[in-house]
């Protein structure tokens, strides 16, 4: 299971990176303006900025909602970098654009997706990644894990080759579930990430093993 970062913040991209895990960026509307990033201009440098720290994919959400804006602002995002990818809504002018981008060769995440049925839209279009969002499902007392493991079911018996991005991720478990429902990839705040390395016995048996060698070494 490949590992993204989501948020649009320089600074955690960098730290994601350091570790060694970092696989591509998901950002966001929200999450771009929560970095105070605002104005066509800036919002254009700053993703390209995020795609010259990470080699893998950096998904950039259009903000048009119809087939024609939609189309013309995702062509001008895939010409920024190699590897930006086009964030697509899940919407019938969305649907269309992707299968657009599809035949152009642009690579594609469809988003804000919440049931199968869309899911299987996306893949029909060509999208190359899928991002249900697990968090928001749960929010309002749905299953997200069910989701995940619903579409990756669904994918495997008709073959389709869009990743499941697992998405709106908010802890540690959730990212452990979605590697057990069948999530090919997750996008993950920063601090659920650290979370996976938390355990109290790793920290009580460091501090054993460190006051065994300075005793014994004393
Ligand atoms: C990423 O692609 C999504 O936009 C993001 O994970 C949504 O997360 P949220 O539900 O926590 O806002």
């Amino acid at each position: 299971m490949k590992f993204f970062i989501d948020t649009a913040s320089l600074d955690q991209i960098k730290e994601a990176k350091d570790l060694g895990i970092l696989d591509g960026v998901t950002t966001n509307p929200s999450l771009m303006a929560k970095e105070g990033i605002s104005g066509q201009e800036n919002i254009l440098n700053h993703y390209v900025k995020i795609t010259e720290i990470v080699d893998g994919d950096v998904s950039a959400e259009v903000i048009s909602t119809d087939y024609e804006g939609i189309v013309k602002e995702g062509r001008a995002l895939a010409q920024l970098a190699p590897n930006i990818v086009v964030k697509v809504p899940m919407i019938k002018d969305g649907i269309k654009a992707i299968r657009t981008f599809t035949d152009e060769g642009i690579k594609t995440n469809c988003t804000l997706v919440f049931s199968p049925g869309q899911s299987i839209l996306a893949a029909k279009a060509g999208a190359s990644y899928l991002s249900p969002f697990i968090g928001r499902v749960d929010d309002i007392t749905w299953d997200g894990m069910q989701l995940i493991e619903d579409i990756a079911e669904i994918y495997a018996i008709q073959g389709y080759e869009t990743e499941i991005l697992a998405a709106s991720i908010r802890s540690p478990l959730h990212i452990v579930n979605a590697a057990k429902s069948g999530a090919d990839i997750v996008t993950c705040p920063l601090k659920a990430i650290l979370g996976l390395l938390k355990h109290p016995l790793t920290d009580i048996g460091l501090e054993k093993f460190l006051a065994d060698h300075k005793n014994a070494n004393s």
